[in-house]
């Protein structure tokens, strides 16, 4: 049997995936879904989440955007939750776009939520306009597709947009889900088939014969098997020798009775990046701080002030909306930002964890790495990288 530690969107698809194989698998978490998971905005976005920098972490997000279309329709049929309201892209798709289109006519907000619409990241100042230029020429040479516009373009794609945008980059592959639907869904998945989930944390590993065979529990007990997957997100270094640590982040969701955005737009101010995600039922989620704060959950004025004045700049109308909850999640930093995936040095025991701002984009292609679908990728997030650091 395989043992996973966490209960988040990762360890769930992992979960799913393996059940799906035919695998006995049992899931341990005192809470799941209450994480990053419900925190995170589910912006399957890699084109518009990296830097120039972060070719690796590029190529795993586009990878993993790939898989979203078939993950998503499995999952909604699994958990009975009928059309995910997509449909493949056609034909004429390039060989290297997604392809994921909302099938014509299909309500907004239903299943779960996912969307690909693209993301229009915009910029104000000279600078601002330099990075933009400086990630368009990066995805040029990779041959991935973006649009550079012009302030008039932006606003007229996004007529909500303040007039001080001066241009901008649609990433229109670009897509986002909503991860509290995600997690839900892959719960009911795992339900319908049979599979154990045990409302309890995880304090430690239990090894034997120098290999882990199961872990303890809080208030008492154990569970065993033959593989111990460690998807517990922020808190997998308190449990293993692996180096992730939290990384803050405080997100805000609003309701807008009408759609201010049709898609998502994100953009620098004040040096610190905001973006806004629109949901087919009429929330717009507003997010994120990143905060080295260890494990503080803390929801500051602060930080809501700083996103909702950001938020602000980019679409003045934000603030006429109501508050519908804000939160604090923590994100599984690595010092590489590219996630630990794959077998430990220690028998029995595997991770996959690390997935810091991308857990809900690459919740895919961690379930293939870990099914073996995906030997090349693997490499870049091979848990052995990191076995010199000291
Ligand atoms: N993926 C967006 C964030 O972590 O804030």
């Amino acid at each position: 049997m395989d043992v996973i530690v966490g209960g988040g969107v990762v360890g769930l698809s992992v979960a799913w995936r393996l059940a799906r194989e035919g695998r006995p698998v049992t899931v341990i978490d005192p809470a799941p879904g209450s994480g990053a998971s419900h925190a995170a905005a589910g912006m399957l976005a890699p084109v518009s989440e990296v830097t120039y920098t972060e070719a690796p972490l590029l190529r795993l997000g586009v990878a993993s955007l790939r898989r979203w279309p078939a993950f998503a329709a499995e999952l909604a049929a699994d958990a009975g939750l009928g059309t995910t309201g997509l449909e493949a892209g056609g034909q004429e798709s390039p060989e290297h776009a997604v392809g994921l289109r909302l099938a014509p006519g299909a309500p907004p907000g239903r299943g779960l939520d996912l969307r690909a619409d693209g993301t229009l990241d915009v910029a104000f100042g000279a600078d601002d306009l330099a990075a933009l230029e400086e990630l368009a020429a990066f995805m040029d040479k990779l041959g991935l597709p973006v649009e550079r516009l012009t302030g008039r373009e932006c606003r007229r794609l996004e007529p909500m947009l303040a007039p001080s945008v001066r241009g901008g980059l649609l990433a229109p592959d670009d897509a986002w889900v909503n991860p509290r639907r995600v997690t839900a869904a892959l719960l009911t998945a795992l339900e319908r088939r049979g599979v154990p989930l045990v409302r309890a944390r995880a304090t430690g590993l239990l090894h034997e014969d120098g290999a882990v065979v199961g872990v303890r529990l809080e208030p008492g007990g154990e569970v065993r098997g033959e593989r111990v997957v460690l998807a517990a997100g922020a808190w997998s270094g308190g449990l293993a020798d692996v180096p992730v640590r939290p990384v803050k982040g405080q997100i805000m969701r609003l309701r807008s009775p009408q759609p201010l955005l049709s898609r998502c737009v994100r953009g620098a101010v004040h040096g610190s990046s905001v973006y806004l995600v629109p949901r087919g039922d009429g929330e717009l989620v507003v997010g994120a701080t990143q905060e080295e704060m260890g494990f503080d959950t803390k929801v500051t004025a602060g930080g809501l002030y700083e996103l909702l004045r950001d938020a602000r700049e980019l679409v003045p109308g934000v603030t006429e909306l109501e508050v519908a909850d804000v939160v604090a999640g923590l994100r599984p930093g690595t010092p590489d930002n590219l996630p630990v995936i794959g077998p430990s040095g220690t028998p029995g025991l595997v991770y996959a964890t690390g997935h810091h701002r991308g857990g809900v984009l690459l919740a895919p292609l961690t379930t293939a790495i870990l099914l073996g679908e995906e030997s090349e990728l693997a490499a870049l997030c091979a848990p052995g990288r990191f076995r010199d650091l000291s």
